[in-house]
Parts: C-alpha cells; sequence; structure tokens
C-alpha cells in the first residue's frame, strides 16, 4: 500500500505543476486512444486564468513529492449550484493502491462541505474490442456507485479529407433555403449588438440539446458572461472564432458556433456549441453555420487537420449536419453521474 497525501495544487508549485502535468500525459497516451488531444498549455493557461462562472479546486495525491494522481473539480456558480464537474486520474503505474478511491473519497467530501450534491463527468468509453480508449474509468465509475447519464459520441473532422467540391454544392443549396438571413463571423470579441442575441442562444444551448437522465439545468448567459468568456480565450492564447446568422427582417440571432483553437495545438481543433432557435430551424442554417466556421479554422491556421466535437447520440439532426460537413464517428463518450 502505497502511503500518500492529498494536497491542493499552487500555480506557484512549479515542481508540483510539473508533475501534475506528466500524470496528465501518460493517463491521455495510456487510456485515451488518441481522443480530443489536449495540449499541456492548455492545462497551464486554464490554470493560471480561471473564469468567472466556474470556481475550481485542484488537488494532487502525492508521495514524497512525487505527483501519482490528481482531481480536478469544477463548479459552476451561476447557475448549476448543485453541481460538481470533475476530472480525476491516477498514473498508470500507480494504480489498483486505492488512491483513485482516496481521490474520489476526497471529491465527495468537498462536494458535501461546498453544499454540492451531484457529481459527474464526461468519461471517453471503448467503442468495440479494437477500441485504444480503456473501459477502466468507466468501470471504477459504476462500481463506486456512478449511472451512465448520457451516451455520446465523438466525432472528428479531417479537413485535409473534405470533398470541398460536394461542400461548396451544399454550401449553395443550403443558401437557398436561408436567403432571410445573412452570416456575421468574427474572431474574440462580439460587436455590441450581438452580445445579447449570443447570450440567448448560450441559454438556449445548455438545455436544447439533449441530455438523457443528466440532471443539467438551464444556465444563466447575459452579456457579461459572454465578455467573461472572450476575454478568458484571449488571456489564454486561445483562438476563439465564432459565426452568427442574423435574421434580415428583424436583426435577431438566429443561430450561433464556435471553434476554439487552444494555445500549443497546431493540428488539432475544438468545436464548440452550435445550435440554431428553435423559431428558425430548418432554413439549413446549422450547415451554414459550420460550413462557414470551419472553413475559416484554414484561413486563420493553414495546418490546422481535426476538428473535434461530440454530440448526446440521439441528436439526430446535429449529427446529419456534422456527417454531411466532413465528421466522422471516432469514438464514443459518455456522462456518468452520481447524486450524493
Ligand atoms: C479510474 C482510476 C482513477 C482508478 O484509479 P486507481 O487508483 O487504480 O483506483 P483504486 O486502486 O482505488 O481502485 C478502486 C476499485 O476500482 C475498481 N478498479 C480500478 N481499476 C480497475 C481495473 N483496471 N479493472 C477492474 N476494476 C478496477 C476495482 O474495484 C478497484 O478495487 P480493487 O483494487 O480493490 O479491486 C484510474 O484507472 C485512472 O486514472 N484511469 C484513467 C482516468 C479515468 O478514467 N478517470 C475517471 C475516473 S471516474
Amino acid at each position: 500500500m502505497t502511503h500518500f497525501d492529498i494536497i491542493p495544487l499552487s500555480a506557484d508549485d512549479a515542481p508540483a505543476v510539473r508533475g501534475w502535468l506528466a500524470v496528465a500525459e501518460s493517463v491521455a497516451r495510456h487510456d485515451l486512444g488518441g481522443l480530443r488531444p489536449r495540449h499541456p498549455l492548455q492545462r497551464l493557461s486554464s490554470l493560471v486564468v480561471s473564469r468567472d462562472d466556474i470556481a475550481n479546486e485542484r488537488w494532487l495525491a502525492v508521495c514524497d513529492d512525487r505527483v501519482l494522481g490528481y482531481l480536478h473539480l469544477m463548479m459552476p456558480v451561476l447557475d448549476n449550484t448543485h453541481m460538481v464537474y470533475f476530472d480525476l486520474a491516477v498514473h498508470p503505474d500507480e494504480r489498483r493502491h486505492g488512491i483513485g478511491s482516496a481521490l474520489l473519497r476526497h471529491l465527495e467530501e468537498r462536494a458535501a462541505d461546498l453544499g454540492r450534491h451531484s457529481l459527474s463527468l464526461w468519461l471517453p468509453v471503448p467503442d468495440g474490442p479494437e477500441s485504444k480508449v480503456s473501459a477502466v474509468g468507466a468501470n471504477f465509475a459504476i462500481t463506486k456507485g456512478f449511472t451512465m447519464s448520457l451516451e455520446g459520441a465523438v466525432r472528428a473532422c479531417d479537413l485535409d479529407a473534405v470533398d470541398e467540391a460536394a461542400l461548396d454544392r451544399l454550401w449553395e443549396d443550403s443558401w437557398s433555403k436561408a436567403e432571410d438571413f445573412e452570416l456575421v463571423a468574427f474572431e474574440g470579441e462580439p460587436t455590441e449588438d450581438l452580445l445579447d442575441g449570443i447570450a440567448y442562444m448560450h441559454t438556449r444551448m445548455s438545455t436544447d440539446m439533449p441530455l438523457g437522465d443528466w440532471d443539467f439545468q438551464e444556465a444563466e448567459y447575459d452579456r457579461e458572461r459572454v465578455l467573461d468568456e472572450v476575454r478568458r480565450h484571449r488571456l489564454r492564447g486561445d483562438l476563439h472564432l465564432q459565426a452568427v446568422v442574423r435574421h434580415k427582417e428583424t436583426g435577431r440571432i438566429a443561430g450561433h458556433t464556435e471553434i476554439v483553437v487552444e494555445p500549443g495545438q497546431e493540428y488539432d481543433c475544438i468545436q464548440g456549441d452550435t445550435i440554431v432557435d428553435s423559431d428558425y430551424r430548418g432554413h439549413r442554417l446549422g450547415t451554414v453555420l459550420k460550413i462557414a466556421n470551419q472553413r475559416r479554422v484554414r484561413e486563420w491556421r493553414p495546418k490546422m487537420r481535426y476538428v473535434w466535437t461530440g454530440n448526446a447520440v440521439s441528436n439526430t439532426h446535429m449529427i446529419a449536419i456534422n456527417e454531411a460537413v466532413g465528421y466522422r464517428l471516432v469514438g464514443m463518450e459518455n456522462v456518468y453521474q452520481k447524486k450524493l
């Protein structure tokens, strides 16, 4: 039995930060099978640049200054205040010594102290016997009383493999059904007139997407929260490409999408939210938004190769659009949840 302590991670403690990053890298190589690769700079930048809408706590399991595992609590403060999202992992060479269980106990104690009673995380799971994703996380979670509350799929769009001629045809055809709308694309801060509409889109996104049994409640977005998000992306060194479609006659924002290129990433980037207001569905706005933003990635970063996205498997409309613009299934990931 390894002796270890659970201590807070401080951004000022360089050896501890290095140990934490090394464990995260080992776990990614060992367990995640290449799904959604992250650069260490992404972890570092989110350690030093916090966000107003999430309170973070980071803990390490350490033995003689060696980092064996980590726990990261993310607690929404503006909505969903019953919840803790978390990330928990143990170095592959240090497993089956009770470290994961101790970190999970610590998580449950912290959650109880903070008055939070719902724990959840997104966890990649193998999609077949050939999968390089390990099943250990999901098995561990289930052993510890978690249940699978939303089934999700991970897709990647290989920008080198996209049939651009087919995409041109889809773009033309989509605009023929979207003549009442215009596209506004930008990097970084939206203009003043877009802020309320984008805030509304984020609010709708939080509950319009299929949630299964996940007890996620409506998010509360306003223009300050949108601006905080922009500030955070800028300070972290992210490239934040957004696009909206606007109804020409009323000026209302009818849809929104975003792609984030995190610091250090040359080849992989992340598709964030995409949503079309329910009042405006059926005009191919989702397709227009996705094609426009995906093409802008290459304008900003010509070497970029993969755009990663995740959808609930029941989200058939979004998945159909994703497949049409070039995304292909690469794995599965589910939400696991435990109510305390
Ligand atoms: C999941 C993880 C955190 C477990 O860490 P750990 O330190 O090995 O966990 P513990 O030693 O406390 O194991 C506790 C119990 O979980 C179950 N378990 C853990 N690993 C297992 C495995 N490979 N196969 C089967 N059961 C396993 C067992 O019931 C085990 O008890 P036992 O050793 O007495 O049989 C670790 O494997 C990991 O970091 N995986 C990758 C990251 C991840 O998936 N995180 C999500 C966690 S919810």
